[in-house]
């Protein structure tokens, strides 16, 4: 199939670009390279564009005869979207609704959105289904929900068919250890401890030591890329049939920030400083989801459960580029 990956060179886009040509399909990469890495995607086909450029969308949804789409394309940081809302709305909403129309008038019907665990807010029961309510406590989460909803009454029309696959935490690194996570600023749990036990940076920083997790720390769901992607390639399949797809991608386990410090000093043999700090805000105390929807509707099995094998992935490839991506 040809799929066009809006997002393909960032973390999860281009590890799900490297799957698609690994399972015999065409993946067309389009994406405006200010946080991806041209090196991520390899010799894969690239559109360099941008999601706001309408002309550009519908062109190459036609030029290249695109059935489907995948998209990765978004802001991502929960702390930056509390400050600079206005930009998530835009970069998030907006942008989505302009490919979302781009697709309509290039008659393109299935599409992939990466949603997300931060629609949830802050549940009160656990593990979280994809029934519980979605009240996000952030503007990166309630940007990803009205994508989501206007996906829903876009499907409506007939003219759309639809999976939002809500992640949690995306992790690892993919296509045989070569596609790792290096983003920039980096803001993400793991790559930053891997740069404290590299030195690469003074300290890691715990987010808030006293919330109501056993030991005080947040406790998060952390599931390998592989497993994530994989997710995409059966919701694909489902596309010719089903109007609308909801699941929850995760590991159904929860790992505090200290597990996760711990784990990384275990796998690395090295010692570094950890300091505790304010809370982040936006950061709800637990996400860990059920998984069960994507086991039963999209026939999905996590393959890497077990995080210290999750971070060996993660450890090896920071360990073998200790710049991330040469550009
Ligand atoms: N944390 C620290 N110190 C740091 C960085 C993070 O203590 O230096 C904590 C955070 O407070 C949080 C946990 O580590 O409790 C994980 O933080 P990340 O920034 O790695 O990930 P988030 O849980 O905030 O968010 C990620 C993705 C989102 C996605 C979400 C779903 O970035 O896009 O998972 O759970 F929506």
């Amino acid at each position: 199939m040809k799929v066009l990956v809006c997002g393909g060179a960032g973390y999860i886009g281009s590890n799900m670009t490297a799957m698609l040509a690994r399972e015999g399909h065409h993946p067309i990469v389009y994406d405006n390279l200010s946080k991806g890495h041209k090196a991520a995607i390899a010799d894969k086909e690239l559109v360099v564009g941008d999601l706001s450029d309408f002309d550009l969308l519908v062109k190459t949804l036609e030029k290249y005869e695109i059935e489907a789409v995948m998209h990765f394309a978004a802001f991502i940081e929960v702390g930056e979207s509390v400050a600079e809302p206005l930009r998530y709305y835009k970069n998030n909403f907006c942008a989505t609704h302009n490919l979302l129309t781009a697709m309509e008038t290039a008659g393109v019907r299935k599409f992939i959105f990466s949603s997300t665990a931060a629609v949830y807010g802050i549940p009160e029961i656990f593990p979280i289904t994809e029934n519980s309510p979605t009240k996000p406590i952030n503007p990166y989460g309630q940007t990803k929900l009205a994508v989501e909803d206007m996906c829903h009454h876009q499907s409506i029309t007939g003219k759309l068919n639809f999976a939002a696959l809500r992640y949690f935490n995306a992790c690892g690194a993919g296509n045989n250890g070569t596609l790792g996570e290096d983003h920039r600023p980096e803001s993400h749990l793991i790559p930053l401890i891997i740069q404290a036990a590299m030195g690469k940076r003074e300290d890691i920083k715990i987010f808030g030591t006293d919330y109501p997790t056993p030991d005080g720390t947040c406790v998060r769901d952390y599931i390998h890329i592989e497993d994530l992607c994989r997710a995409h390639l059966l919701a694909l399949k489902q596309l010719d049939n089903k109007r609308e797809i909801i699941c929850n991608l995760g590991n159904e386990k929860g790992h505090s920030v200290r597990d996760v410090i711990e784990t990384v000093k275990r796998i690395s043999g090295k010692d570094f400083k950890v300091t505790e700090t304010d809370k982040r805000p936006g950061d709800p105390p637990v996400l860990t989801a059920s998984a069960k929807k994507a086991k039963d509707e999209l026939g999905w099995r996590v393959e890497k459960p077990d995080l210290e094998e999750i971070i060996e992935t993660a450890w090896k490839w920071h360990s073998e580029n200790p710049n991330g991506y040469p550009d």
